[in-house]
């Protein structure tokens, strides 16, 4: 429990800062930020950290990054960590674009979710978005789906001016595969002007648009893994999306359940706020598990009842340092 009495049990981990796309609502152009790779956690050290937190009450755990999938060891540590005692569930947030290659393997270590990004259906707007391919990604949804996945999770960030003619597209084709969809409200997490007000498309907005469409009806009751989402099904389609306001829904942070670890080994206790607390020099000094628990316990208590996002929040980590 931290100290606003919510219960903190889910655990973000960034296995990288690297990434094979450059999202524009991730990286900022040019981006010359990159951590070096001797100061990310290594597996071993991650799996060592996924053991103390599960000592500790987490139970939910997710593999980001950067993208996950650029790291060869990532099949091994999902494997090694779904066996640890009270590990309830293990997920993955991916770009999709590595999954064609790579689901067979991921599936046969234990995984069996993962949350892909999709912010476009358009391959040119995917690509203005990304940098990337779409077929590679919508060949890794496939294969994920062909692997036996239990459940595949899309993201699209809204972004006015750029993908707001994709969301109805995005929704039959969430529709069509059986797959839930997410609409994220875009968090200032890279350079400081791709927040404005101009590319700023509230999810109030994205559900009028959608509403155009097919009628939203509401889910109260659905919870899909263990993220903020508030659920509706298309009555037409029967799609299932889901909405994360993470700016404009004041109560957003009521519910938060998670702290994220940072690719260089970093207790982050909130997406939105600075703070951070090393526990990679603990890890790296040999010292014993009840000192690590114990920077937990710290991170816990400095957990923030808010995120700094509607303030002067200055992005001094993009995204792609902090893990999505
Ligand atoms: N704002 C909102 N969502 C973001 N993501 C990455 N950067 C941002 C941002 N600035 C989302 C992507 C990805 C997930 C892990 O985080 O949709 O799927
Ligand atoms: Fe890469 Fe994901 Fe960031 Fe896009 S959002 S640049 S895919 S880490």
């Amino acid at each position: 429990m931290d100290s606003f009495g919510r219960k903190i049990d889910y655990l973000r981990i960034s296995v990288t800062d690297r990434c094979n796309e450059r999202c524009l609502y991730c990286m900022p152009e040019g981006y010359k930020g990159w951590e070096r790779k001797t100061d990310h956690l290594t597996a071993e050290e991650i799996v060592r950290v996924v053991r103390v937190a599960a000592g500790l009450g987490f139970r939910k755990f997710r593999l980001t990054g950067g993208e996950p999938l650029v790291r060869g060891d990532v099949p091994e540590i999902i494997r090694t960590i779904t066996a640890i005692p009270g590990v309830e569930s293990v997920g993955l947030s991916t770009n999709g674009t590595k999954l064609a290659a790579l689901a067979g393997i991921l599936h046969a270590a234990g995984l069996r979710t993962a949350n892909v990004s999709l912010d476009a259906l358009d391959p040119e707007i995917y690509r203005r978005i990304t940098g990337g391919n779409l077929d590679a990604v919508l060949a890794g949804i496939r294969a994920a789906l062909a692997a036996g996945f239990e459940r595949v999770k899309l993201n699209c960030v809204l972004m006015r001016g750029v993908n707001e003619q994709e969301l109805w597209p995005l929704a039959l084709f969430a529709a069509e595969h059986g797959l839930p969809l997410r609409f994220i409200e875009l968090m200032p997490l890279t350079r400081t002007d791709v927040l404005t007000e101009k590319n700023f498309l509230p999810i109030g907005d994205a559900m009028r648009l959608l509403s155009q469409h097919d009628e939203l009806i509401p889910q109260p009751d659905c919870r899909l893994g263990h993220g903020p989402a508030r659920y509706y099904q298309l009555k037409k389609t029967g799609a299932l999306v889901g909405f994360i306001g993470a700016m404009t829904n004041l109560h957003f942070c009521e519910t938060c359940n998670k702290m994220r670890l940072t690719a260089d080994g970093k207790i982050r206790p909130c997406l939105g706020d600075h703070g951070e607390i090393d526990l990679r020099a603990a890890l790296r000094n040999n010292d014993d598990d009840e000192s690590l628990r114990k920077i937990f316990l710290e991170a816990l208590r400095l957990k923030p009842l808010d995120h700094q996002f509607r303030g002067q929040y200055q992005p001094l980590r993009p995204m792609t340092a902090i893990g999505g």
